[in-house]
């Protein structure tokens, strides 16, 4: 989609949104619709609470239509970038059931939220929300492509900031975007060759470095616990290490982003109940915010240095699977006795943020997985579960969220929580039992980090939406892209 900046409220485009708050206020004054927002308030047609709609229809001479879209912002003393947000995609969302190729925007212009803010705002809203999945619908909906939505009324002075913010949105959205549907992409067509491949891709298109390492590598490196998980698969594991140095100066200061990239999961021989199968191609949504992340801070040529790390696998059953109660090895030299097939990734972690920490040297280390069912019954949806090592790191992740509108909650790493995942024949044991699962999941892979700072992000309920829900779109939500562009950026 083509996104603009411009300062005249009038252009051709005959399709235009306008943003009010509660009680009427409209931001850029015309004082004629001014009163007409006001007569719609007095009849009751619009109420301008948060993303609240009411559309007006009129004619303009030469027998052309002209269509507004007014959409509520709700209090005016409520406001945050995350509410225009959502308000803007519900606006988009009747955009679309018109058909119109082109929009109009009207910028929100306040004193308490920058403009570099609102305009990602705007437009994270438009395009999140005007995202389909479609590629495999042969025949094509008859509707139109909305091809090009435009911020006016941006005062003169402010139009710099904005088209700069604008670049860097711009990046932003594409990167969360090809997250979506890196996870979208049902799991026969991405195997682990295969998200390796689009990761190659993305480092081309972005640019980042990727080093793909196959079986006999990963072997060498002595990744047991990846090994156990993947051996159940004719699709052999690919391990994509991604890297971008754009900190030269400071070479020694690596984060590492590691991602869980089980392309599916079937659960093994603990196998999944064919419901709580069935959208498991999702279980690749670490792996696709990390390349995500890693697409938006190396095209942006964000001041940093980071490698990202995917153990791609997956998780199926054949007469060469594990099975619960064999006894693994793993690259950090721990054995690990399998209770639950099914609690795979934390295997595939382990492996991998021991390889970031040993072989590439990152100085601290974010680890984001699908990894329990359980992060959803304790947080729903809406909120990422956080596990560390470091409350200061911690801080830090929070306020990136902040700033992207995404949440995060952290819990409790308690040494008490350890204990569930000692086993009685080995080092560790692959399961805690049903108290805490997301915690002693969380502290499973912390068992591999070191002393590196750390944080485990558990996105079993974000990275994935049952429904169109805001600017959210039903399957992959990108989620956690902009979190850690936003961590990255700000150290
Ligand atoms: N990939 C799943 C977790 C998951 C659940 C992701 C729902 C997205 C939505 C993970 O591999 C898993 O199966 N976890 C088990 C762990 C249990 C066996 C300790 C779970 O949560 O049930
Ligand atoms: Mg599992
Ligand atoms: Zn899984």
């Amino acid at each position: 989609m083509k996104l603009a900046i411009q300062s005249e409220r009038h252009s051709e485009i005959l399709m235009e949104v306008i943003p009010v708050f509660e009680g009427g206020k409209v931001l850029h004054v015309c004082n004629s619709c001014a009163a007409r927002v006001q007569r719609f308030i007095k009849f009751g047609r619009f109420n301008a609470s948060l993303g609240s709609t009411y559309k007006f229809t009129k004619e303009k001479d030469l027998g052309l239509i002209k269509e507004e879209i007014y959409v509520g912002l709700g209090k005016e003393e409520e406001i945050t970038s995350e509410r225009i947000r959502k308000a803007i995609a519900k606006a988009i969302r009747e955009v679309k059931k018109l058909n119109v190729e082109k929009a109009t925007v009207r910028f929100i212009d306040l004193d308490n939220i920058s403009t570099e803010e609102v305009v990602k705002a705007i437009t994270e809203g438009v395009v999140f929300a005007d995202y389909e999945f479609n590629k495999y619908k042969e025949v094509k909906e008859d509707k139109v492509c909305l091809n090009e939505v435009r911020i006016a009324s941006v005062a003169e002075e402010k139009v710099a900031a904005a088209e700069k913010a604008l670049e860097e949105a711009k990046v932003i959205i594409d990167s969360t975007i090809a997250a979506r549907n890196l996870v979208n992409e049902p799991a026969n067509v991405l195997i682990p060759e295969e998200l390796a491949k689009r990761a190659e891709d993305m480092g081309k298109e972005y640019g980042f470095q990727v080093e793909v390492m196959h079986k006999e590598q990963i072997e060498a490196l002595g990744m047991e616990a990846y090994l156990a998980v993947a051996r159940g698969s004719v699709n052999e594991p690919k391990l994509i290490v991604m890297r971008y140095f754009g900190d030269e100066a400071n070479k020694e200061n690596i984060t590492g982003l590691v991602g869980k990239g089980l392309t599916f999961d079937t659960g093994g021989y603990s196998l999944k109940p064919a419901d709580y199968m069935l959208h498991m191609k999702n279980d690749m949504g670490g792996a696709a915010a990390v390349i995500g992340a890693m697409a938006a801070i190396s095209k942006n040529k964000v001041k940093a240095n980071v490698v990202a790390v995917v153990a791609a696998c997956e998780n199926v059953i054949s007469g060469g699977s594990y099975k619960p109660g064999d006894i693994i090895g793993s690259m950090g030299g721990k054995h690990i006795e399998i209770i639950n097939t099914d609690a795979e990734g934390r295997l595939t972690l382990a492996d991998a943020v021991y390889y970031a920490v040993e072989k590439e040297e990152v100085t601290r280390i974010v680890d984001v997985a699908t990894l329990t069912g359980a992060a959803l019954i304790a947080l729903g949806d809406t909120t990422t579960a956080v596990i560390t090592n470091n409350d200061e790191f911690y801080s830090k992740l929070q306020k990136a969220a902040e700033a992207c509108g995404e949440k995060v909650w952290q819990l409790p790493a308690f040494e008490e929580y350890k204990e569930l995942i000692k086993s009685s024949v080995a080092d560790l044991k692959n399961t805690g039992g049903r108290y805490a699962g997301t915690i002693t999941a969380g502290l499973f892979i912390g068992e591999f980090v070191k002393n590196t700072p750390w944080l485990h992000l558990d996105i079993a309920g974000t990275a994935w939406a049952d429904a169109d829900k805001d600017y959210l779109t039903k399957g992959g939500t990108g989620g956690s892209v902009r979190t850690l562009y936003y961590l990255v950026k700000n150290n």
